[in-house]
Parts: structure tokens; sequence; C-alpha cells
């Protein structure tokens, strides 16, 4: 269903992914996105009773993915936009460990203490309150639980600052540091980030309008995503315990 143009950041970006959701986009990203986030499902290291989270889920390709690596534990869904969630579900009914919910990072349907796992990818930058977003995540994350937040468009990757004026939705272009600031003020520890480079072929010509050329879009792609995590420590642990608990 889409929504007229709004005010409300809430609302538009309801009505912009909703768009997208009836123009078949949500599928289209896991073409776009697996690269950049198996090695991330591999650094989680899931075990199979892990409760995990995955924030801005869209059609929720990721969610299903992430359901097989954990038969016996669940995985939760989130996106802001309906259409999204309704079309995650529908593609999903064969998970009976994988729910969908509508939400907002910054208002997270669900209990505190759950999750041993939240993760999102290419969500981050559109949430109005990036630091609450994240201070929501570390509230319903288990003590030794840890959040991976990977991101495209961020300052240090000089490719992708035209994406900005091209969104019709505000967006948060911040660097590596001001991420990981904001993972430390919503109470992670053992914070850190690093780059994630995409290593898919890419086509000689390139026609779209993300980027210049297709030199662009190669040197964006080895520059590489960015990857954030932190993890929810346990009070008067030292930093190394905390990860083994993961
Ligand atoms: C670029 S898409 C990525 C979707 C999915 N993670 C993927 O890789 O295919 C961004 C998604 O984040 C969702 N989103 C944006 N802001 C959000 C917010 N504040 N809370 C929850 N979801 C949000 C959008 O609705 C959209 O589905």
């Amino acid at each position: 269903m889409s929504t007229l143009p709004t005010n409300n950041p809430f609302e538009s970006l309801r009505g912009e992914f909703n768009r997208w959701a009836e123009a078949g986009r949500g599928e289209g990203m896991e073409h776009e996105h697996l690269p950049i986030t198996l090695p991330v499902l591999e650094k989680m290291r899931l075990g199979r009773t892990d409760n995990v989270l995955d924030v801005g889920c869209g059609a929720g390709w990721l969610s299903r993915r992430l359901a097989k690596l954990v038969p016996e534990g669940r995985v939760i869904g989130m996106d802001i936009s309906d259409e999204m969630v309704r079309r995650a579900r529908r593609a999903s009914l064969d998970d009976d460990n994988l729910l969908f919910v509508v939400g907002e990072a910054a208002e997270i349907p669900w209990e505190a203490n759950f999750f041993s796992h939240a993760t999102s990818v290419e969500s981050a930058y559109y949430w109005p309150d990036p630091a609450a977003g994240l201070k929501e995540i570390y509230r319903v994350l288990r003590e030794g639980g840890a959040a991976w937040i990977l991101i495209n468009y961020y300052r240090d990757n000089p490719y992708c600052q035209q994406w900005g004026p091209l969104l019709p939705v505000a967006t948060h272009l911040l660097s590596a540091d001001e991420w990981s600031e904001l993972f430390r003020g919503a109470g992670f520890g053992n914070v850190a980030h690093e780059r994630i480079a995409d290593p898919s072929p890419t086509p000689e010509v390139y026609a779209g309008k993300w980027f210049r050329d297709a030199a662009q879009l190669r040197a964006f792609k080895s520059e590489g995503a960015l990857l954030v995590c932190g993890t929810k420590t346990v009070a008067g642990t030292p930093p190394e315990l905390n990860l083994r608990i993961l």
C-alpha cells in the first residue's frame, strides 16, 4: 500500500520503502547485498540455539538464511515498511522459527535480554535516530550478545557520497569512528569496525544512477562496506571473557 509524502520521518521512510517493496526491490537486494553479508555471517559464529534479530530486514532474505543457521533458536525480522514485512512473511511460510514484525529501530517491539545476536544490513543510515536505535538493540540483546551493523553509505568511502541527494528520504552520512562512538554511547563494549570488500564481478558498462560509471562502482566495491560490531558486556567481566561468552 503506497503512502503520500509527509514531514514525519517515520511515515516518509515507510512510504518510500513500501514503494520499493511494491517495485520488487526488496527481493532484488539479496543479489546486491549477499556478497558483503556472507563474511559477516561467518564472523557472527551462530549456534543452533541462538536467537537473532534482523533490523530493517526488507523482504526477509537474510532472516531466512539466519533461520536455517539457528534451527533450534528464533529469528525475528523487523522492518518499518509494512509492505516489506508482508512480502517477507509470504516468502517464509515454511520457516517455523522465523517471525516478521513491523517496527522501528528506536522502538523494537520485543522483550529485553532476548537475542544473542542482532544484525542489520544496509539500513542503519536511514534510521531517523541511529543512537536511539542502537540503544534499543542493546536493550533486547542478552548479556554477552553482539550487534553487527553493515552499511555501504558512510563518510570514509569517497565513492558513495553522491547517494545522499539521490535518496528521497533523510540519511546519516557518518564515519566509522562516529558509528563506533554511537555504539559505545549505547552501552556496547568491545566495539570494533572493519571494511568488507565486495568481491562480485563488476560489469564493463554501468548505466544506473548511483555511480558515475563502472570504474566508480568498482572503486566503491573494493573500498568495501563498513561493518561495526559491539558486545553487550557483562558488568565487571574483562573484554576477553565477554568475547568468549559468544
Ligand atoms: C536498503 S533496504 C535493506 C533491506 C535488507 N536489509 C536487505 O539487505 O535486503 C533498508 C531497509 O531498512 C528499513 N528501514 C529503514 N529505516 C528503518 C527503521 N528506522 N526501522 C526499521 N526498519 C527501517 C527499510 O524499510 C528497508 O526495508
